[in-house]
């Protein structure tokens, strides 16, 4: 059994509840139906429940029947929510009237009904960018206690199986921070290493990433890759993490021996983080698309609930494998 079917089989066991707000978008509908026929999660579509009926039968979708519709224009706790957002916003001058227009945006929809403790997680992004997932999802649920920053980790499954963990390695963070400072970086690095352990079941073995090895090249940019190295091993001393590192020097044994002979990861690093987000974003749709590696996520880290983002290219089977590791961290949770 592969991890992505370990992930489903668990999930299977522990029927999270997983709001899905997209429910106007075909490949969201096409996901829950099989994610509903699998079994592995409770779902929740957000949406008009007579467009949502009249889709499934127009797309043969037999399952969807078990799906919970809620209709962000008209339900029972429109109110209830409204007035959570209030509470939650009003030192940021929320008002009713404002929060009862947000209540039927279905994005805000959702990460009140987590909130409210309706719901176990979120899986959006299929039909909506990174900022207008994250938004809502950062103003309501918020980060988890002692954490700053929520990043975004992606499962890489590329084809040669020396690379990684068989074949398994993450990269963070490629979706939300566009240019951590020092401590956030570090952040990122102990998150997406717990990330490794808790929903991979590895041992992290964590590189900070950068374009120079151990001082080959001085620039702010290195140092900072340094400095958040030293932090990093502070924050989490039993974690193996090791930078600044260059991707070959992290990834290939032979090249570790020669620039970095004493590196606790010995050019077998299974988690890369990258010095900022235009270099983690570029790294893992280029991995992907170039290198026919599967990449699964991005899984954020550190949210108080786990609100997963697609990317708007993502196919049914993004999804599905999103909603099982978002089952996943909520039963973590
Ligand atoms: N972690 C935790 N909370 C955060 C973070 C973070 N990384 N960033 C912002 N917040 C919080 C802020 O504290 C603030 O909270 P408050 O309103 O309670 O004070 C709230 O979120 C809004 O913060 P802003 O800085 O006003 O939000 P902004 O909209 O400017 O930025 C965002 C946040 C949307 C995440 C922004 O950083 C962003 O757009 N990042 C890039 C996302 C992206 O485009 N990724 C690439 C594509 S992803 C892919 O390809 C799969």
């Amino acid at each position: 059994m592969n991890l992505l079917q370990k992930i489903r089989q668990n999930a299977i066991l522990n029927q999270m509840r997983i709001v899905l707000p997209e429910a106007f978008d075909e490949r969201t509908l096409k996901a829950a139906n099989i994610i509903l026929k699998e079994g592995f999660a409770k779902i929740i579509l957000t949406g008009s429940p007579t467009k949502i009926e009249a889709d499934a039968k127009r797309l043969k979708l037999e399952y969807l029947h078990k799906a919970l519709i809620i209709n962000p224009k008209e339900h029972t706790k429109k109110n209830e929510y409204a007035k959570l957002l209030v509470e939650i916003r009003k030192k940021k001058g929320m008002t009713m009237e404002q929060a009862l227009k947000l209540v039927e945006d279905p994005l805000y929809l959702a990460a009140l009904i987590i909130k409210s403790g309706d719901a176990d997680g979120e899986v959006a992004g299929a039909a909506n960018t990174t900022g207008d997932v994250l938004r809502p999802a950062f103003q309501i649920v918020k980060t988890l206690p002692g954490i700053s920053v929520v990043s975004g980790a992606f499962f890489m499954f590329v084809n040669n199986k020396t690379h990684g963990e068989e074949g398994l390695l993450l990269f963070a963070d490629c979706a939300v921070n566009p240019n951590p400072t020092a401590p956030q970086l570090a952040e990122i690095a102990v998150a997406t290493g717990r990330t490794a352990s808790a929903i991979a079941g590895i041992e992290p073995r964590v590189a900070m990433l950068s374009f120079s090895t151990k001082g080959s090249a001085k620039h702010e940019m290195v140092t900072k890759v340094a400095e958040a190295t030293a932090i990093a091993k502070k924050m989490a001393p039993d974690m193996k993490i090791d930078g600044e590192l260059q991707a070959d020097a992290a990834l290939i044994e032979v090249v570790a021996n020669k620039k970095s002979p004493n590196s606790p990861i010995g050019g077998q690093a299974n988690v890369l983080v990258f010095p900022s987000l235009e270099v983690g974003n570029i790294a893992y749709k280029l991995v992907e698309r170039l290198g026919d590696a599967v990449a699964v996520g991005p899984i954020l880290q550190g949210m108080a609930a786990p609100i997963n983002d697609l990317s708007r290219g993502c196919s049914v089977e993004d999804i599905v494998n999103l909603v099982a590791i978002t089952a996943n961290q909520a039963q973590i949770k």
